[in-house]
């Protein structure tokens, strides 16, 4: 009869056998601690607030100038994580471009997005194409496409910029390159992926699709996601977890702005009380307006306009708008990855 072995070896035997493993960089797998049957994360449930934030910012403003750092950047750092990234694999950080500045060209294979808190009208350029900046948008500047930051205006730009540096960190696939020059000749028109990608279901006809996986279309106006959001809202749609909520889409395809990050906006109607759930996959949230709080992991997290929060992998959550006003939150998660490689899951509670 086939049956599972019983050897049993006295301590000092052993003890010597692993010495010489770890001499050969081997280890005994056994020894290394159990199996774990659900996913738990090292990152914890946590939330920035503005009002800490934006003073800040606007001191790094003015103790560090953008030929120092090539980006002016406070990275949020999760308290139980090693890296200083706000979750797993994706960073959440405030940028901030003053009056008169730039942030010079470069391009990375990690990708980006950009989520704009304060500002009136700053730009990036994106392979030449100029993308106008204004509080609520999106703006994306995926893998390798050269980009650039300006602020025309008289008052300062702040965003959000979402990466997934700790993702392409680990896989070790990160490429760096700075541009020939400080900024990027700029293209025609006023914002040109907009123009041809940016009403639903149309395309340019008179050149091919473009091939790259992420989305072509790299600004998403505030105006029109609001719009959507509320004619939804008015009809009484939503999902039970999260309201209202849209995801930013591929145009081409319907699928996640880039490979690796995925985007969403929702709306919570006042007093609004969600279901609880959880996903595999980690979810930085930008409060674009509203108040009330979150309850993440059987912990409560209280926002209010433009604070950060996030919510690691399959941990459950829930969220309550307290105001009397509708509640608007931006999130970005790494589930196209989870999606590709066939690890997503997700889970209603109770
Ligand atoms: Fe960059």
């Amino acid at each position: 009869m086939l049956q599972r072995s019983n050897i049993v070896s006295p301590e000092e035997e052993l003890q010597d056998f692993y010495a010489q493993l770890r001499a050969q960089h081997v280890t005994p797998a056994w020894i290394s601690g159990g199996v774990s049957t659900e996913p738990k994360s090292k990152a914890v449930p946590y939330v920035w607030h503005w009002r800490d934030l934006r003073p800040q910012a606007m001191r790094a403003a003015e103790l560090v100038g953008t030929e120092q750092a090539e980006r002016r950047v406070l990275r949020l750092h999760n308290p139980e994580l090693e890296g200083s990234s706000a979750s797993n694999t994706l960073v959440a950080n405030i940028q901030i471009v003053m009056p008169g500045e730039i942030a010079r060209a470069h391009r990375h294979s990690p990708s980006a997005l950009r989520f704009i808190i304060e500002g009136q009208g700053g730009y990036t350029v994106v392979n030449g194409a100029r993308i106008p900046m204004f509080p609520g948008d999106l703006v994306l500047t995926p893998n390798w496409t050269w980009h650039d930051h300006a602020n025309g205006t008289d008052a300062p730009m702040i965003w959000l910029d979402g990466l997934d540096t700790p993702l392409v960190r680990m896989l070790e696939a990160g490429f760096y390159e700075q541009y020939g020059e400080e900024a990027q000749p700029v293209g025609e028109g006023a914002d040109p992926s907009l123009a041809k990608y940016g009403v639903g279901g149309l395309r340019p006809a008179w050149e091919p699709a473009p091939t790259a996986r992420y989305s072509p279309l790299w600004h998403y106006p505030l105006s029109q996601a609001r719009v959507a959001l509320e004619r939804l809202a008015a009809e009484g749609a939503g999902s039970p977890f999260d309201g209202v909520i849209l995801e930013y889409i591929n145009p081409l395809t319907g699928g996640p702005t880039m490979p690796t990050i995925a985007c969403y906006i929702q709306l919570l109607q006042p007093g609004e009380h969600t279901q609880v759930h959880r996903q595999v996959c980690c979810t930085n949230y930008h409060v674009i307006e509203g108040s009330g709080y979150s309850l993440v992991g059987g912990q409560q997290l209280d926002w209010e306009d433009k604070d950060v929060f996030t919510v690691p992998t399959w941990t459950f959550h829930e969220h309550v708008n307290t105001g009397n006003r509708p509640a608007f939150l931006f999130s970005f998660t790494d589930a196209p990855v989870m999606k590709a490689l066939d690890l997503y899951r997700e889970e209603a509670k109770g």
